[in-house]
């Protein structure tokens, strides 16, 4: 039975505008054969007369609940359709469980889009059917897949068993918060204003926010042009954990730091909005260096940048640091909240060349540090393997080295999860 409760806000030009589909069917196609989510949604949305917010909420969302819609459409369809319809069937079934429309209205949509989109009445009258037959059977099929584990949490298995195993006792809350949608979290720069007189430009623009920690947090998500003196360098969006580095070093004046792995620059940012230190921003993508160099315009902020690779030598003069912030690359497992099609696209085995690469990274910089100078290793993951299981490989093998603290951030209402270690070197 279609489900007619939904029609309050419905309106019908909703519907009548078929680019938004022609987009998200582009996005989807090119996230499900590999590409990044983020990149794809950036690089494809510049088209005028198209519903940004409609096209965000179903790309992320069909990529957030991946697992779910397509156990759903396995157990509806006998013969797999190509590609593009099943990527129909998926947003179909995602705006039917997840949004406020009404059923009718986005199965008309799709029906008539599938027809346009392929002139073939007979995949017409496919996807009408197996879109009613879902809306007939939406109950019972769910039941039927209660115990599925995939289903169940949305993820796949390999995902399930490692936080499991990393994980024993709340590894169920870290999957179910893996399904929200992130929180928008602002960094004031202090260098600009404080944090009390920033809010109140919040307040007068009837944004609201909570204060956890004095890191704001904004309730509702919101374009980045309504954020009140965003353009100014007032503030940077920075996830709360991403936050939390001023909390685990302290900076002395004119200190010598790198930032390794430094794009998009929100660390390198928020070290030189609250410290006085020479600091080099290293990355080894020069496009993703640029969002470094933009954001220290953007803040008004002085650091030099090179282009590099962390872990090789080539590019170092021989200059040593007193400290050397390193947020290696990494599985990311800790954003799947931001990055949805992470959970879709990492396979177990990705993580040991993620772990491979950090080793070489850390063990290279350790070189360019100073005696009693520290590093600090930060990842935006939550496996061990990535995390502690590292920092006991650097003790082994980088035998002038103390663990003076250490914090693992799991992901919850408002964060990210992220892990910091801060290690330093001693004199030999
Ligand atoms: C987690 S992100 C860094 C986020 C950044 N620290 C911030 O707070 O905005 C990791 C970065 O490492 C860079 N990267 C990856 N491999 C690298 C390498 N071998 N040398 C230097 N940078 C590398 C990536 O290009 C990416 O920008």
């Amino acid at each position: 039975m279609i489900n007619n409760k939904k029609s309050a806000n419905y309106k019908k030009s909703d519907y009548a505008i078929i680019t938004d589909l022609h987009l998200i069917l582009k996005i989807l196609s090119e996230v499900i054969s590999g590409k990044n989510l983020n990149e794809s949604f950036n690089k494809n949305i510049n088209v005028e007369n198209i519903n940004v917010s409609r096209v965000k909420d179903v790309t992320y969302g069909v990529m957030r609940y991946f697992f779910i819609l397509n156990y759903i459409i396995n157990k509806l369809i006998k013969n797999d359709p190509e590609s593009e319809i099943r990527i129909l069937l998926l947003i179909a079934l995602y705006e039917i469980k997840y949004s406020k429309k009404p059923a009718y209205a986005i199965t008309n949509d799709i029906v008539e889009f599938s027809f346009k989109l392929t002139k073939n009445i007979k995949i017409k009258k496919f996807v009408n059917a197996i879109i009613r037959n879902f809306l007939r059977r939406q109950i019972e099929l769910e039941k039927e897949l209660a115990n599925n584990l995939e289903y169940k949490y949305n993820a796949p298995q390999w995902l399930i068993n490692k936080l499991k195993n990393d994980y024993s006792d709340n590894w169920e809350s870290i999957l179910n918060c893996s399904n929200n949608k992130p929180k928008i979290c602002l960094r004031v720069n202090s260098k600009k204003i404080t944090v009390d007189d920033y809010i109140k430009y919040l307040n007068e623009e009837n944004i609201k926010y909570k204060l956890v920690d004095k890191v704001i947090v904004l309730d509702n998500t919101i374009a980045i042009e309504k954020i009140p003196f965003f353009k100014e360098g007032y503030v940077s969006i920075q996830d709360i954990h991403a936050q939390k580095l001023k909390d685990v070093i302290k900076f002395e004046p004119n200190q010598y730091v790198l930032d390794a792995c430094s794009a998009p620059g929100g660390k390198s940012c928020q070290i030189l909005e609250n410290n006085q230190v020479n600091l080099l921003a290293l990355d080894i993508d020069n496009n993703r260096l640029d969002k470094v160099r933009q954001n220290l315009d953007r803040l008004n902020l002085k650091a030099n940048t090179i282009c590099a690779n962390a872990a090789e030598m080539d590019w170092w003069d021989k200059k040593q640091f007193d400290v050397i912030i390193a947020d290696v690359p990494c599985s990311a497992s800790g954003t799947f909240k931001k990055n949805p099609d992470i959970k879709f696209h990492r396979k177990v085995s990705d993580i040991k060349n993620f772990v491979a690469t950090q080793r070489e990274i850390i063990c290279n910089l350790w070189q360019m540090l100073k005696d009693n100078g520290n590093m600090v290793y930060i990842t935006c993951s939550i496996f061990k393997e990535e995390n502690q299981d590292n920092i006991s490989f650097f003790k082994q093998k980088l035998k002038d080295i103390k663990v003076i603290s250490e914090m693992q951030l799991l992901p919850d209402g408002n964060g990210d999860g992220f892990y910091y270690c801060v290690l330093k070197k001693l004199v030999k």
